[in-house]
């Protein structure tokens, strides 16, 4: 796929078919992936990839922690923050809400379907495979985070020339305890992000909106052009 068009058609992902994703695969779009570029050349990640038994069980676990009482670990605060009302990224954030639920046929009101719509976030959309990626504690989240989004951004490039969609997911790592448990994550490292990865299914009606853009020249400021 020629590079233009793959940073055109990338989009969130959030309906996939039932077919594994072969591991060789996965192996060619992590290899490409770390050639990413990071601060001082730190490569600050490393990537959990799961699919079959254990991704199911942490489906079912990310569930079962949705539908208890207790919330997300403390240490998850730095992906659960949310805007601030009154700000254009909040107006954004209920836009693409709004957009997602009604092609999805979801009402306001209609309780069942949110909480379901909600699940199936933690399900990571349903997807055959997850990535979390993680970074050490030692260092700070600023210049991880940075690395960790190229590095991220990356991998959703790449999987596209492979006939694979993905959805870059903070809600996928919102449960760090119940992710530890199952992958066996050490406690000196921070869980990132998640990334659901699989064959898009093009009949699921969340996979037909394309999210807005800021038009190009709002954001930017020309300087001697
Ligand atoms: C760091 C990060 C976290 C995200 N977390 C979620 C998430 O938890 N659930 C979700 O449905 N989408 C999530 N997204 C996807 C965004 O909603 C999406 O990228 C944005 O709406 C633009 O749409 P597009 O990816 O289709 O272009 C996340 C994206 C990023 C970059």
């Amino acid at each position: 796929m020629e590079l233009q068009a793959a940073i055109e058609q990338r989009k969130s992902i959030r309906g996939f078919l039932d077919k594994p994703v072969p591991k060789e695969v996965l192996t060619q779009i992590l290899t490409l992936s770390v050639r990413a570029p990071s601060t001082k050349n730190a490569q600050p990640w490393h990537f959990y990839v799961l699919a079959k038994e254990p991704l199911e069980q942490l489906k079912r676990a990310n569930v079962e922690r949705f539908r208890s009482p207790e919330g997300p670990p403390e240490e998850m605060a730095h992906v659960l923050v949310e805007p601030e009302k009154g700000t254009v990224y909040r107006d954004r954030q209920i836009d693409i809400g709004k957009r997602l639920f009604t092609i999805m046929g979801i009402g306001r009101e209609d309780k069942a379907k949110r909480i379901e719509w909600v699940e199936r976030g933690f399900r990571y959309f349903d997807a055959p495979a997850a990535i979390i990626i993680v970074g050490d504690k030692s260092r700070p989240i600023e210049g991880t985070y940075m690395d960790a989004g190229l590095v991220t951004q990356t991998v959703c490039l790449a999987a596209l020339d492979f006939g694979l969609g993905t959805c870059i997911e903070n809600q996928g790592i919102t449960y760090s305890d119940a992710i530890r448990k199952i992958v066996q994550i050490p406690d000196d490292k921070r869980l990132l992000v998640a990334i659901a990865i699989g064959y898009p299914d093009w009949d699921f009606s969340g996979n037909q909106i394309t999210s807005p853009r800021e038009d190009m020249e709002n954001v930017v400021t020309w300087c001697g052009l």
